[in-house]
């Protein structure tokens, strides 16, 4: 990322873990050690039953606060379960994640639904943060940057280049996901700037803003060499991010 004035952004994606007692705890570890850097912003998505409890302990540092996943739905109604991203804001989100491998896999979310997701939350004043990967099976077949393209192009095609200038990507190659196994930083790198290269097709300069985070096994061990890539710029964190000192490390590695 060096050659860029992109800022990092470290995320904590914490899906469906915590308590009131067990987020305080992991919340006052990450306050005890958090200095904000200019460089890299921390942001925090717990589960949405806990966001206004974190949106409280965090209202006095920098660290933001994320939802991750809205309805597709801007308006309030009848739709028993959702969450529209009116509300998110108003419980004091900034971010929101969509189209999380876990949802489009476990929960059916294809395509067309994640583009809606997305153009939804940026109607409602929230960031996107959008999340795209490949199976092992996809990888191993060769079709990764054509997995990839198809998940980007639903988005590019239902909410045009310009709506990338207010968003995120994060590649999150299933694979790596929960397993141990990381994309090895040239991995990451090869398909974060093919990425890249898909926006860049569009709009130069809205690709060459676009913060694009990697996901999948990221630890404060290999954070470093992962954000040292040119085209990555953060990381979205699971497991890790439930430890503060595992979750500062990999902080620091992008704050440096
Ligand atoms: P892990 O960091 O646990 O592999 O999870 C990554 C992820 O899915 C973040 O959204």
């Amino acid at each position: 990322m060096a050659e860029s004035a992109r800022n990092y952004l470290v995320a904590g994606n914490w899906k469906m873990n915590g308590s009131t007692a067990a987020n305080r705890e992991l919340v006052d570890g990450l306050l005890d050690g958090f200095s904000p850097s200019d460089g890299a912003g921390m942001l925090l998505c717990p589960s949405f039953v806990h966001l206004r409890d974190v949106a409280s302990w965090i209202a006095a540092s920098d660290i933001q606060l994320g939802a991750q996943n809205l309805s597709e739905q801007t308006g309030s109604g009848a739709y028993t379960g959702e969450i529209q991203g009116a509300m998110l804001k108003d419980a004091g989100c900034d971010y929101v994640i969509v189209g999380h491998s876990e949802r489009r896999t476990l929960y059916g979310e294809a395509d067309d639904l994640v583009a809606a997701k997305f153009i939804a939350a940026q109607a409602q004043g929230l960031t996107p943060i959008v999340c795209v990967g490949e199976s092992l099976e996809q990888r191993e077949t060769g079709s990764t940057e054509a997995v990839v393209r198809r998940q980007i192009d639903a988005v590019l095609d239902a909410a045009g280049v310009e709506a990338f200038s207010g968003a995120v990507v994060a590649y999150e190659p299933i694979w790596a996901i929960g397993t141990g196994h990381t994309a090895t930083p040239e991995q990451a790198q090869d398909v974060h700037a093919a990425i890249r290269g898909m926006i860049a097709a569009r709009n130069d300069t809205i690709a060459a803003g676009l913060r694009i985070l990697y996901g999948g096994s990221v630890k404060g061990s290999n954070a470093a060499e992962l954000f040292a890539m040119n085209d990555i710029d953060g990381g979205l964190v699971g497991g890790a991010s439930l430890s503060a000192s595992d979750f500062l490390a990999i902080y620091r590695a992008a704050a440096g």
